[in-house]
């Protein structure tokens, strides 16, 4: 039997209804507006499609958008004097750094100046830290998304095996901390896991975040799986034109959705909840900032 898919999109069109629903009674009942300021620095084509998604879902929501486009050649003082400027700013509840940055910048210097209430990607150390000792947090949003989609198909994930194929600082890890939150025995597999199929098969839930296109294919699926697909890839696809190109997950497909019980596809699984999580942090740390009560199914 094949699998059930699970509908990022309409998932994330249903955490941005509740964020914007939150949003309007924040603005109507304490006259506040949650406000996150996105930077950019260059001119990555990647990051700069990334950046206008977010502006736009932000002002779509209700939320004041501040976006911050610097010049390529920015130093790392004018950076940082800028990150300075918004964690002093009351009207900027989340700050994100737009990542990769260009190679003369030190990533972890600038994620770690930004304040970390503000920091709604969840990567400043005091937030990794917090998050890895079950404290409370600002919680990455790729694995937020995922947490979010697995519990509202399990119910709860308390004693399943999951198995988190990755151990990117963005993805695996953190997923891995909220997964063994959720009382689930994680393992996390990499490049170098000995009979890393066999892990795979074993487990109740496969998480995948590896960045390899479709690597893991319906042999290393346990019946009745469910399937987390971070990847995406973009490969050649001949079958559509000369030189024309499709997306496709870490996970292979169609063999996998054959053996699982759910599966997430790509696009259309993980990746619109990215963005919705973003929002969600946003609107959390606005929430802690004016100590109010934080919004319900919308944290870890
Ligand atoms: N670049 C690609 N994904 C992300 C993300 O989730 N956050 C930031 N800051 N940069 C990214």
């Amino acid at each position: 039997m094949s699998a059930t898919i699970i509908d990022g999109k309409a998932f994330a069109a249903k955490v941005r209804a509740q964020v914007a629903d939150e949003v309007s009674q924040l603005k109507s009942e304490h006259n506040i507006t949650p406000g996150l300021a996105v930077i950019l620095v260059g001119e990555d084509p990647a990051s700069e499609v990334y950046v206008r998604n977010k502006g736009k879902q932000t002002v779509e929501v209700g939320m004041n958008s501040y976006e911050h486009k610097l010049d390529a050649s920015t130093s790392e003082a004018d950076l940082l004097a800028l990150i300075d400027q918004l964690n002093n700013d009351p009207s900027v509840h989340g700050i994100l750094c737009q990542l990769p940055l260009p190679d003369h910048l030190n990533e972890d210097l600038v994620i770690n100046s930004i304040a970390p209430e503000k920091d709604v990607d969840g990567f400043h150390i005091s937030n990794v830290g917090l998050l890895g000792t079950g404290q409370k947090s600002m919680v990455p949003c790729t694995p937020l998304g995922c947490l979010m989609m697995l519990r509202d198909h399990h119910g709860s994930l308390s004693g399943l095996n999951a198995v988190v194929v990755g151990r990117s600082n963005i993805v695996g890890k953190p997923m891995a901390n909220l997964l063994l939150r959720d009382s689930c025995t994680v393992t996390i597999a990499h490049s170098r896991t000995k009979n890393i199929e066999e892990v795979c098969r074993a487990a109740d839930i496969v998480v995948a975040a590896v960045g390899r296109p479709e690597m893991i294919t319906g042999d290393w699926i346990g019946k009745g799986a469910t399937v987390i697909d971070v990847g995406i890839n973009r490969i050649p696809a001949p079958e559509r034109g000369e030189g024309k190109m499709r997306l496709v997950g870490d996970a292979h497909f169609d063999s996998a959705k054959e053996v699982a019980g759910a599966i997430t596809p790509v696009p259309g699984g993980v990746g619109p909840m990215t963005i919705a999580c973003l929002l969600a942090n946003t609107l959390t740390a606005c929430a802690r900032a004016n100590n109010l009560p934080e919004p319900e199914g919308l944290t870890a």
